[in-house]
């Protein structure tokens, strides 16, 4: 594993650059001239612009490339957030005071160790600029908001670069000095491995101990409650655990997140961040998901007997590897020579699935494609669509 200092973004040869969606936005110079779409779009999830592509309506499109709940969200939340519509006319609690309860008890926390954000990449945002670190790390490939996030607050990055023969898992942790600030997703996405308590607890604690400030992203930890480090928070001033409702509630749309951390930091972050960013209806929406512990129970059973057929169904396709996941999705890479990720997505698309190519992460090649896991007939569907493909060479 290598740390390398990035100045700017795609200058080294962590992987390919960093494409931010910047091609998107509207040009702000009057002689701008029109900027051409990235070949590899940011995020998954792009349904708009896959659907644009192909002519169809957004329904006709199977997104794998996404990793959203394949329950959907739970049942009694459509009911709730229309039952709690009226309180639109109301500006929402900019404090989430009932939402920060419940996610407390939820936890075993206190409400005072809560900060909920429009999403948790509200947070990263956040974060990257509250803190003034003498170094920022990122432990990579990881999800590129981090970065840019982090350049975005003025900060030059370094990356911490996971190997593919490590399941792409921090098995040597990088040495942090006081003031550094290092960001982690457990489990790891793209790669999807997790590290259990016993390895990673020792880890927080020495970067800890080191004075150095950690970002542990749990976004998809819910599907495995079991090795979240939240009981650390408090304990480990400088520890951050950043969580989602996105991924296991099954509700990107409506954009929900939360951080946990120490009493003194949460009312630091409190201060620097935007009123009311959390509309009415996600407060509604937060506290109806943690409040059916039958939908979780059922969301964790489902996840992983289907990620478990669904890895041995990529492994059975002649000229696909599959790396060890623990959520709802799964890293493969394209092992036929020739192949990349960008031709296999487009193929794919042109069969109404969309699958994520992760040729942009840092670390990763263009072989590499990321899929979530999804209910037993797609993901039928997508093991059929993906040997089609790869058996018309
Ligand atoms: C690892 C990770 N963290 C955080 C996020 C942001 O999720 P959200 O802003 O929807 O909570 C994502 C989204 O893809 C992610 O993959």
């Amino acid at each position: 594993m290598t740390v390398k200092t990035i100045n700017r973004p795609g200058s080294l040869d962590t992987g390919p650059p960093f494409r931010p969606n910047r091609a998107q936005e509207e040009p702000t110079s009057r002689s701008a001239r029109p900027i051409p779409l990235p070949t590899v779009p940011p995020h998954g999830g792009d349904v708009y612009a896959a659907a644009r592509s192909l002519g169809t309506p957004v329904a006709d499109l199977l997104d794998f490339s996404a990793n959203i709940n394949p329950l959907g969200y739970p049942p009694c939340l459509r009911q709730a957030v229309f039952d709690s519509f009226d309180l639109i006319r109301h500006y929402p609690d900019p404090d989430c005071r009932e939402l920060r309860q419940a996610i407390a008890d939820y936890h075993g926390l206190s409400a005072s160790e809560v900060l909920v954000g429009n999403g948790s990449t509200e947070l990263i945002y956040l974060l990257a600029r509250a803190w003034r670190p003498d170094r920022a790390l990122v432990v990579a490939p990881a999800f590129s908001e981090y970065e840019r996030a982090l350049e975005t607050a003025g900060l030059a990055v370094d990356f911490f670069v996971t190997s593919e023969s490590d399941g792409f898992l921090l098995k040597d942790p990088p040495e942090l000095g006081a003031d550094d600030l290092i960001f982690l997703a457990n489990p790891g996405n793209p790669g999807g491995g997790l590290l259990g308590p016993e390895r990673l607890r020792p880890i927080l604690e020495t970067w800890d101990r080191d004075g150095a400030k950690v970002v542990l992203d749990e976004a998809f930890v819910d599907f495995r409650e079991e090795a979240s480090m939240k009981a650390l928070v408090g304990r480990l001033p400088g520890l951050v655990v950043l969580r989602s409702f996105t991924k296991f509630f099954g509700m990107p749309g409506l954009r929900l997140g939360y951080l946990l951390a120490e009493a003194g930091l949460i009312r630091t972050l409190a201060r620097d961040s935007q009123p009311w960013s959390v509309n009415v209806l996600a407060q509604v929406a937060g506290r109806v998901c943690l409040d059916d512990p039958d939908y979780i129970a059922r969301t964790r059973a489902a996840v992983d007997r289907e990620r478990k057929a669904l890895a041995g169904a990529l492994a059975g396709i002649d000229g696909i590897e599959v790396f060890p996941g623990a959520a709802n999705y799964l890293l493969a890479k394209l092992t036929r020579t020739g192949w990349t990720a960008a031709e296999l997505r487009r193929r794919m698309l042109r069969q109404g699935i969309l699958i994520r190519d992760a040729s942009n992460f840092r670390g990763l090649g263009e072989t590499f494609f990321r899929v979530a896991v999804r209910s037993a007939e797609e993901n039928r569907r997508l093991i059929e669509s993906l040997s089609r493909c790869l058996s018309q060479g």
